[in-house]
């Protein structure tokens, strides 16, 4: 079965610049496309800096960075694109109908083998597909933030996505070192779908005043076992990234109560109070 040696990644937010880091570190041929070439320089220092913890917990090899930079072009020309011809990942926002025009873009510059796959949190894999003329060669393969550090990949099968590139995407989560999980096409898959409630439930303690935002994650914690709590989770993964999450479920299931956003989300959004990355969220960074 074929392998996948030259991939692209298509966006270079914290996704997908952590995406390609692990795969270009892994000594495969990657080559990470923006838009910006002012994302593709945060990207690359911050893809330094995960690199050098990564070596120095030893978790990967000294000449990690040095591999990574052999391995890797960065560019704002979509062309190049063109000689990732094994697999392209995209990892830009969670919009469709934008997710559908690079498809359609990509589909028109790569050769017909060349499978397809979105980091989509919660869109549906298959209008994703109907995009293009490949459609069997479309598929998710969702990874979780921080890509370095977590082990989890959903693989989703669109409704015409074929068991080979099921297989190949598989099989290539396993050479990167990550724990694959296959899931069907259904919004959300299954880490957003069941994480919605997390979120939703901790809002309503705070609407009901039941704790503070900070109680609520030490809790969880400290007693619950989890790694992070709901409002430190979400400052990590963005509130925008979350709310658009928590939109796209809740409209992919017509609308029911139980997904429904909560107006923090969007007013949080609205302040560019967004988390980690703006230095403000639920908790201030500076
Ligand atoms: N490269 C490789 N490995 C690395 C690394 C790197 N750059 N940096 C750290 N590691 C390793 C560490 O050695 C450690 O390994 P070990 O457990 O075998 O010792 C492990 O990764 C954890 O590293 P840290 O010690 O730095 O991490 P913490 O223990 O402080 O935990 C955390 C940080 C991993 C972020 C943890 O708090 C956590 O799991 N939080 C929850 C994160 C989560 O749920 N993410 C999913 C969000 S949902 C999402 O992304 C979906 C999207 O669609 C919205």
């Amino acid at each position: 079965m074929k392998t996948f040696n030259a991939i692209g990644v298509v966006g270079a937010g914290t996704m997908g610049a952590g995406i390609a880091q692990l795969i270009a570190a892994s000594g495969v041929r990657t080559i990470l496309y923006d838009v910006s070439d002012d994302v593709l320089a945060v990207a690359q220092e911050r893809m330094r800096q995960s690199i050098e913890k990564g070596v120095e917990r030893k978790k990967l090899p000294a000449d990690a960075w040095a591999t990574l930079e052999a391995q890797l072009t960065m560019t704002s020309n979509f062309d190049q694109l063109g000689q990732a011809s094994d697999l392209i990942i995209e990892a830009i926002p969670e919009d469709m109908a934008l997710k559908c025009r690079l498809f359609e873009r990509l589909d028109a510059l790569c050769p017909l083998e060349t499978v397809f796959a979105s980091n989509t949190s919660s869109l549906s894999v298959t209008a994703m597909a109907a995009a293009t003329k490949r459609p069997e060669r479309v598929a998710g393969m969702h990874f979780f933030n921080p890509v370095a550090q977590m082990k989890l990949v959903e693989i989703i099968q669109g409704k015409s996505t074929s068991q080979e590139v099921m297989v190949q995407l598989s099989d290539f989560a396993v050479k990167l070192g990550k724990v694959p999980v296959r899931a069907k096409d259904t919004p959300g898959f299954i880490v957003n779908r069941v994480a919605r409630s997390f979120y939703g439930e901790a809002f309503r303690l705070l609407d009901e005043g039941v704790a503070d935002v900070a109680t609520v994650d030490t809790i969880m914690r400290s007693e619950g076992g989890f790694p992070m709590g709901p409002f430190e989770l979400m400052d990590l993964i963005g509130i925008d990234v979350n709310y658009a999450v928590t939109q796209s479920v809740y409209n992919a299931y017509f609308q029911e109560a139980r997904f429904k956003p909560h107006p923090r989300q969007r007013q949080m959004v609205e302040a560019g109070h967004l988390g980690r990355k703006t230095g403000k969220g639920f908790y201030d960074y500076d």
